[in-house]
């Protein structure tokens, strides 16, 4: 098979490694890449948003399976443009993936599904939501912009002030583009926070192992949001008793829920689960692999991928049994210091190769490229690299995982030094 992987970051860097494994493949075209994925696949140079050049490229290379990583491409419809022209592609379709596109689609869905979820309310107006902040709301409150945002549509506000300026941020001056022409005010929620994966083909789930992320860019989870500083597997919270619950209320619900609705899903879905005081609660789905829990779910994924992924877009992942291995993962990532505000790009990267033949341990690059000269690696992001490591445990796997952070060396290098901090309280 020839599969294309469409993406730049450590997530599509994790997917094309676990796709490189596979018997059935024997070629990788990736768009647009990077240095990482460079060293066994063939990078093109097309934008993941390109959509018709990528499903050009696809029919005249004879592509037999594209897999797209990003959220933005399939939330445009990359999906719908390469069935248009009879190719296979992983993901769901642009009228699923709203599921992740629509903070309120999937908040409507919810609640008319009885899947468990922050009470909300959803507004199209500036003015209605005010009224409602005044007269309605309790505080702290979540504000959250409609659409796809970088992780940085959702304010949470512990004044009606801070409120008030929020819904001027998102719907006034528009911080976060046509994203924010809706609005979800939403009730705040406390509990930990874990991530699970699934693989969906529009009727059966099967569910990965969980995961969680770090979100803040500086140690405690002080600092501003950024894509993520690391994130451990599985998660320690996410109990058998979690599980069922989430099992019997939340997962098949979500897919026969889209079924219903006319938007059969097929791809992943990401669970953002909270577990409240009063059980588990969705705090927003979205319709692909999570970047950095890609990093430390796939890993430990036993499973031939290309073949998960064929079963999906056949309608036969009923067939399928998907197997972990008993241990854990911790990836560290390695970021350019200023990351996510300012900071440079193109500092030379040195140490990868201590990675090669190293069992359990790996370097998946999320912001890299060559220099001209074809062979340095040079910084070309805010995050550039996610250290991972397996170990028999989360303990395990972290102290690997911090280790194998210091064979890299690049000016500049940032990392968070308490990713996984909170097994330590179990
Ligand atoms: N109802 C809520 N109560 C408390 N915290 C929330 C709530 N909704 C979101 N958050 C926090 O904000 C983060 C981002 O929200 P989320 O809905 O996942 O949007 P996105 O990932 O698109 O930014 C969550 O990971 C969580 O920490
Ligand atoms: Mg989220």
């Amino acid at each position: 098979m020839k599969v294309l992987i469409v993406g730049s970051g450590g997530r599509e860097h994790t997917i094309a490694w676990k796709v490189a494994q596979s018997p059935l493949v024997d070629k990788i075209y990736c768009a647009p890449g990077n240095a990482g994925i460079a060293q066994f696949a063939e990078c093109v140079p097309i934008g993941a948003m390109e959509i018709e050049k990528l499903a050009d490229f696809a029919a005249s290379n004879a592509v037999d399976l594209t897999v797209i990583g990003m959220d933005d491409p399939l939330v445009a419809g990359v999906v719908d443009a390469f069935e248009a022209k009879g190719l296979r592609v992983f993901g769901p379709r642009k009228n699923a993936a709203i599921l992740e596109g629509s903070k309120a689609f999937s908040k409507d869905l919810m609640k008319k599904y009885n899947i468990p979820t922050a009470g909300y309310e959803t507004f199209e107006d500036p003015e209605a939501a005010i009224h409602y902040l005044e007269n309605e709301a309790e505080f702290p409150i979540v504000l959250k912009a409609d659409g796809l945002a970088l992780g940085k549509g959702v304010l949470i506000c512990n004044t009606l002030e801070e409120a008030k300026d929020g819904v001027k941020a998102i719907m006034l001056d528009k911080q976060f583009g046509s994203a924010g022409n809706r609005m979800v005010i939403e009730e705040f929620m406390t509990g930990r926070e874990v991530s699970v994966l699934s693989f969906v083909d529009g009727k059966t789930i099967r569910i990965m192992t969980s995961a969680q992320d770090h979100k803040r860019a500086k140690d405690g989870d002080q600092g501003l949001n950024t894509g993520g500083m690391g994130t451990f597997s599985p998660s320690p919270f996410y109990t058998p008793e979690v599980d069922e619950f989430c099992h019997q209320y939340i997962y098949q619900a979500t897919v026969d829920a889209m079924k219903t609705e006319g938007r059969e899903f097929k791809g992943i879905i990401f669970f953002g689960l909270m577990l409240t005081p009063k059980g588990p609660r969705v705090l927003e789905y979205n319709a692909r692999f999570g970047d950095p829990e890609a990093q430390v779910v796939i890993p430990r994924m036993k499973n031939d991928i290309v073949e998960v992924f064929e079963a999906c877009i056949d309608g036969r992942l009923d067939q399928i049994d998907l197997e972990f291995e008993d241990n854990a993962a911790v990836c560290v990532v390695l970021a350019s210091d200023g990351y996510p505000v300012s900071y440079k790009k193109g500092l030379p990267i040195s140490g990868l190769e201590s990675f090669d033949g190293k069992d359990g341990y790996y370097v998946f690059h999320a912001g890299t490229k060559f220099a001209d000269d074809g062979a340095t690696v040079l910084t070309n992001g805010g995050r550039v690299l996610g250290i991972v490591a397996k170990g028999a445990d989360l303990k395990q796997a972290r102290a690997n995982a911090y280790e194998a952070t210091q064979w890299v060396r690049f000016e500049n290098k940032y990392m968070r030094n308490d990713i996984g901090r909170a097994i330590d309280e179990i």
